[in-house]
Formats: C-alpha cells, structure tokens, sequence
C-alpha cells in the first residue's frame, strides 16, 4: 500500500522528468502518476482523504507546469525596434533597367498633363480612400439622394468622423472640392481656377472588354467669370486632337450627373470598327466609343467651396485614361492594362 512518502517521491521524480522532456505533455501520461491516481481507491478509509487530496494536487500542480510551458512557447520574442538593420550591410545590385519599363498608362498621364499644362492647367493628385462628403456631399448629393446608388463603391469597414465608412473614390470628382478651395484665392486676383486631377478610380463593375474596376481618370476644373458650355467643348476638342494629333469625330450626349447641370457625354467614334461592325466587343456595335462625362458646375458644388455661383461659373470633366489609350493604341480590351501581363506590357 502507497504512502504520503511514495507520492512526495513520485513528485520529485516526475519534477525532474519534466526538465528534460521535449513535449512537456508527455508528463501527464507517465505511468507513476496513473498508478498514484488509481491507488486512491485502495487506501484506508481514514487516510483516503488526505492522500487523495495530495495526488490529486500533484496531477493540478503538474498540469498548471505544462500550460505555462504552452504559454512561454506562444509568446514571440520581442523585436528589437532600436537596430532593426545593420547600416553597413552591403547593398542588394538593383535589378538592370532593361528588364522594366514605365507602365502604359503612365506614359499616357504624363502626356496627358503635358498637354493640360501647356494649356494652362494645374497638375493635382487625387488619393485612393477617401470619405463620403468628398464622394457625395460636396458634389451635391445630399444623404439619402437615389443617385448615390448609381455609384458602385467600394467601402471600407472603418468609418470617418461622421459615422460613414470611407470609399476608394469611384471618380476623381472627388478632388473637386478641394481643387476649388486650393486655388479658390485665384478668383478675388481676377484670374481663373485651372486644374487637372489624374489618377487611379475603382469601382464595383460587372468586368468586360470595356469596364475594369481599377481604372485611371483625369479629372478637370475650370471656373472665372462667364464660362460657358463653349468654352467647355473647345478645350476638350483641342485636348483630344492634340493628344490624338488629328480631327477627331466626337459626338456630345445631354446626360445626367448632380454635380454639373447641364451634362454631357462624349464619345469618340470606334476606331476598330468605325461603326461598320454590329459585334464590335469595343463598342457594342454602337460606333461610339463614351470616354467622358463633362457639364457645367452646378451652383451648390461652387457653394460648398464658398464660391459665388452668382459671380462665377465653370466647367468640369472626368475622362477615361485608360479608354483615352485603348483608342490611340488600338488596345481592344482594357483588361490588359491591369493584367501585368509582360508580352502586352513589352509593346509600350
Ligand atoms: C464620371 O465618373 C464623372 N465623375 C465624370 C464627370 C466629371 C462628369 C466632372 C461631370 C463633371 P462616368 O461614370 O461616366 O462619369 O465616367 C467617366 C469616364 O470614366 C467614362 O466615360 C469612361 O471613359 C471611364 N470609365 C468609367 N467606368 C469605367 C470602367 N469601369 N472602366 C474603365 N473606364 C471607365
């Protein structure tokens, strides 16, 4: 029959294994502490309860050294944020430059903003999150307007400081507010406000030869005293035949957007088909090719940068880069942009 003395000397014994076993849960199946365990049954009446109690303290005391062993073994060591690097290590040879080139779409922006500069225009960055009143309220739809459904985002689970989550812009129109406020002095100086805003959009978009959901837009904004809708479609016919180095077949849509009023579509003739093929995946067989969407600046959106829709007026457009390439470059289908695909990437 076990004493109180045997179990003192299983627990040294099982102590010291412990040290040494790799899998520390391996102490709980040693064969010593199974037979303690199962001697309790056997011992008399008057001594079962001390000595139940203190193999049973064995086996806790034993399982509590495997847990905080798991424990230790989960805890990462700390990262040592003071030397992350060694300064003097020897820089990694950059890859040669043949095997890289600038992306089509850039080279097309940067021709883009040449030509915009030339005429007069500001060159501004957009940012690819941003919140609900650049998106909408600024560009008058107010909250709860149907037309904001017209627009299929992307949105973030975090939320800005009105509760709204934030969206990565569906259009560049997103700048537009900030734009007018930057450069909004330049109306009391008597000259006028002249910006474009090239950069990257996203939308939620059933994809086809046409529609990507991460594309490129280039923003405008135009706004002095007496803009008229002329001026609108003369800066557009002289950026586009510039840009395509001839005249041009383009054809003006009224449209709807709230933030331009009136508005207007522009599309230029299919140049693969030149309307001649009812299949064209380019044009859906129409013959036009829609590339942007323009209208005046509606007084509420002049307001909201504390412009004076009475005193001033302008124009704005949003134009497709990436369809504004496919037509000069004859690319059928706009999924190739994105596609890192090298043997397309290769031609540019
Ligand atoms: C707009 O995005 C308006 N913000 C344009 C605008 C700006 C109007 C300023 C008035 C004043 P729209 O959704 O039509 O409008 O897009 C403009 C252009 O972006 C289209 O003509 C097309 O060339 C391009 N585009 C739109 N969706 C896609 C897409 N999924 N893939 C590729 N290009 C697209």
């Amino acid at each position: 029959m076990k004493t109180l003395a045997d179990i003192a000397n299983v627990r040294e014994a099982l102590i010291a294994r412990f040290e040494t076993l790799g899998d520390k849960r391996e102490i709980l199946k040693a064969s010593e502490l199974k037979e303690l365990l199962a001697s309790i049954k056997d011992v008399a009446p008057e001594e079962r309860r001390a000595y139940g109690q203190t193999v049973n303290a064995l086996n806790q005391e034993l399982k509590a050294m495997v847990d905080s062993e798991a424990e230790r073994e989960n805890v990462l060591p700390p990262i040592d944020v003071t030397a992350p690097m060694d300064v003097n290590a020897p820089q990694p040879s950059l890859l040669p430059s043949e095997n890289g080139s600038v992306h089509p779409l850039m080279q097309e922006i940067a021709i883009v903003s040449d030509i915009f500069q030339r005429m007069g225009f500001a060159v501004e960055e957009s940012r690819e999150i941003d919140d609900q009143y650049h998106m909408f309220e600024s560009l008058n739809f107010p909250k709860g307007h149907p037309a904001r459904d017209d627009w299929d985002t992307f949105m973030t689970e975090e939320k800005d400081a009105d509760g709204d989550p934030f969206i990565a812009p569906a259009h560049t129109s997103t700048m537009q507010n900030r734009v007018l406020r930057k450069y909004r002095d330049n109306l009391s100086r008597g000259e006028s406000i002249a910006a474009i805003v090239p950069d990257r959009t996203f939308r939620n978009e059933d994809l086809d030869a046409r529609h990507e959901h991460t594309f490129y837009q280039v923003e405008g904004v135009y706004v002095a005293k007496g803009v008229h809708a002329g001026m609108l479609v003369a800066t557009l016919q002289s950026f586009l035949e510039e840009y395509y180095g001839k005249k041009l077949d383009v054809r003006m849509n009224p449209y709807y957007f709230p933030f331009t009023e009136p508005s207007f579509e522009f599309a230029l003739s299919c140049p693969f088909c030149e309307g001649k093929n009812t299949e064209c995946k380019v044009c859906s067989g129409e013959g036009w090719v829609e590339l942007l969407g323009c209208g005046m600046i509606h007084p509420n959106v002049l307001k909201a940068a504390d412009i004076d829709p009475n005193e001033y007026t302008g124009f704005a457009f949003g134009c497709g880069i990436d369809r504004l390439v496919m037509m000069k470059h004859n690319i059928e289908d706009v999924r190739h942009f994105e596609s890192a695909k090298l043997d397309f990437l290769r031609q540019f």
